[in-house]
């Protein structure tokens, strides 16, 4: 069972990355497909990926997200965005999947489509957005493990402005919105924060029998 948390002792959120060390096609592939699998609510997969390779464009991401150097010099930029208008018609494209994937009709899927709907339709754009970001997390942890387990070094990011983020990967006009970022690639061998010891609440503090 150690083994299988080691990989969590040995990453941390890079601070600096080797900008001569890029990931393989292949890596890149495995860590989307992470993204790809991972679980959500209903199955519906509220959320995109930006997969950001313009060296340009990161640069302007850099100035929205307080200057942090993993936006252009990691390997890869993973932005996750949610929809803005979460509605029907994504449960509707959903269901067309279930219905191909698994041979089944769309109208015997109907009862699951309307159980899916209702909840939906009764939150606040607000409310969808945060839930649709919420799924979008989960994601991000999955990539995040998947990242430590290919010996890949990530940093998750929430330090961006989320509406000139929008603005700059021109996610309005897609009806999206940037929640998280996750930067991938290989850590500087100058990067201080590799070196620290990780800081985490005890056992006890972090669980509640009852
Ligand atoms: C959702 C989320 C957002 C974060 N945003 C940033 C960020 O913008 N910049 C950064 O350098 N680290 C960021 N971090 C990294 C955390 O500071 C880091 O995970 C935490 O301090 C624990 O340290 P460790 O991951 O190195 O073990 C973020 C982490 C998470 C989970």
């Amino acid at each position: 069972m150690t083994q299988i948390n080691d990989s969590l002792n040995w990453r941390y959120a890079t601070k600096a990355y080797n900008t001569n060390k890029k990931l393989t096609e292949d890596q890149v592939n495995t860590l989307i497909e992470s993204i790809r699998l991972s679980p959500s609510s209903y199955g519906l997969q509220p959320y995109k990926v930006i997969d950001v390779e313009t060296p340009e464009i990161r640069e302007k991401l850099k100035a929205a997200a307080w200057n942090q150097t993993q936006i252009t010099d990691a390997s890869q930029l993973l932005v996750f965005a949610v929809p803005t208008d979460l509605s029907d018609q994504h449960v509707d494209t959903f269901i067309e999947n279930v219905s191909k994937t698994r041979v089944v009709t769309v109208e015997s899927l109907k009862e699951y489509s309307d159980m899916i709907k209702g909840p939906i339709n009764s939150r606040t754009p607000d409310q969808r957005k945060e839930w649709s970001a919420k799924q979008a997390y989960i994601a991000l942890g999955i990539l995040l493990k998947t990242a430590a387990d290919m010996q890949v070094d990530s940093t998750p990011m929430e330090g961006f402005d989320s509406v000139q983020f929008d603005d700059i990967l021109g996610l309005k006009e897609k009806n999206l919105t940037s929640v998280v970022a996750c930067t991938l690639g290989y850590r500087s061998e100058d990067d201080i924060y590799a070196k620290l010891t990780k800081v985490r609440v005890s056992k006890d503090d972090l669980i509640i029998k009852i």
